[in-house]
């Protein structure tokens, strides 16, 4: 496996490069704004692809590179379902897994710090975000932090992880870099408690000021959305009900963006047609299956995914690649389901 620890100093936050082979696929866990260029570099000098970048919770002391990557690289973002921000691609939640190419995070609520805070673990190591530290914990005091939500996250689902999972957090302070549960459950200060109001007692007491870009930080990465006022996109969208009418009058392919698991799990508009995102470029190349279907380039095409982010960016490089009568479902599954439109189960992908 590639994996890379990087180093963000202004505010001490690690974030994590993970691909299974060089020309392959790859992920990033808490990427920094102002540390994009170099991600991006190191994509190209590692021969990586990246698909996926994910944010275990909303920040309050450093801006997200989510956005930014998406921008550049046309990559998938993740998020908790618990996250309130505007637009990520896709939205997780306990018991999920966020795969790319050889690579299979599974998702941990671990709500405490924050209320959308989320882990991710692989059998040998678990990413904690601000959840567990090395010899801490991530502090309480605010967006929506919760001292009984920390203190079950952090026993009854970290401290139950393997012994020997080796743990990544989202920041050092003092320059460790990886730990272990059967460490961290020894020697972790805050962890030598009993009970969640003996936790509470210790973070209630820490005296912390706020972070410093904390009234900036935390709004700008509320709104990380794509830009939909693009004309491209904007002159392209269809509301549910406009996506409804098209379904009911026929003639419209449908085309969901989404991978399996979202189509099991929420459902599927009838008859569309499956193109998993991140395999988009083999379905639209001469003599890919969707070509094939949009015959010269006149058939419309309704694009989809879950909320409306890579249903747009499809649509950008299906443009480019002269697809011509395109269009995507404005703010994805989810506002079609808020419009109270059908949803049929899929057949077994
Ligand atoms: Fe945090």
């Amino acid at each position: 496996m590639i994996f890379r620890q990087l180093f963000e100093s202004i505010t001490c936050t690690y974030t994590y490069l993970l691909g299974s082979r060089p020309g392959g696929e790859a992920l990033i866990i808490d990427p920094v704004l102002e540390k994009t260029d170099r991600y991006i570099q190191l994509l190209a000098e590692l021969n990586l692809t990246l698909v996926k970048a994910i944010d275990t919770h909303v920040h309050a002391d450093h801006i997200t590179a989510l956005g930014a990557l998406r921008d550049e690289t046309h990559c998938v973002t993740v998020m908790g379902k618990k996250s309130d921000v505007d637009v990520v691609s896709m939205r997780v939640d306990e018991g999920d897994t966020i795969e790319i190419e050889g690579i299979r995070l599974d998702v941990l609520y671990t709500p405490g710090h924050t209320s959308d805070s989320y882990s991710f673990a692989m059998p040998d190591r678990v990413f904690t975000g601000d959840a567990l530290f090395i010899r801490g914990t991530g502090r309480t005091d605010f967006q929506h932090g919760d001292n009984a939500d920390a203190y079950d996250s952090l026993f009854n689902k970290l401290l139950v992880l393997p012994d020997e999972t080796l743990v990544y957090p989202g920041h050092d302070y003092k320059g460790d870099t990886v730990s272990t549960i059967a460490e961290e459950r020894r020697f972790n200060p805050r962890l030598q408690v009993a009970t969640a109001e003996a936790y509470a007692g210790i973070m209630d007491n820490l005296g912390l000021p706020d972070p410093k870009l904390m009234d900036v930080v935390v709004p700008a990465n509320m709104k990380m959305g794509m830009r939909q006022e693009d004309a491209e996109i904007a002159e392209r969208s269809l509301n549910p009900g406009d996506a409804q009418k098209r379904l009911d009058s026929g003639g419209t392919i449908f085309v969901d963006l989404r991978e399996s698991g979202e189509r099991q799990k929420t459902g599927i508009i009838a008859g569309s047609v499956h193109v998993p995102y991140q395999q988009l470029s083999e379905f639209i190349k001469p003599g890919g299956a969707l070509a094939a279907l949009a015959g010269q380039g006149d058939t419309p095409i309704l694009l989809y995914c879950a909320y409306g982010e890579r249903s747009a960016l499809a649509l950008k490089t299906m443009r480019v690649a002269g697809f011509k009568n395109i269009r995507h479902l404005a703010g994805g599954i989810d506002a079609w389901i808020n419009s109270s439109a059908p949803l049929e189960a899929p057949a077994a992908d």
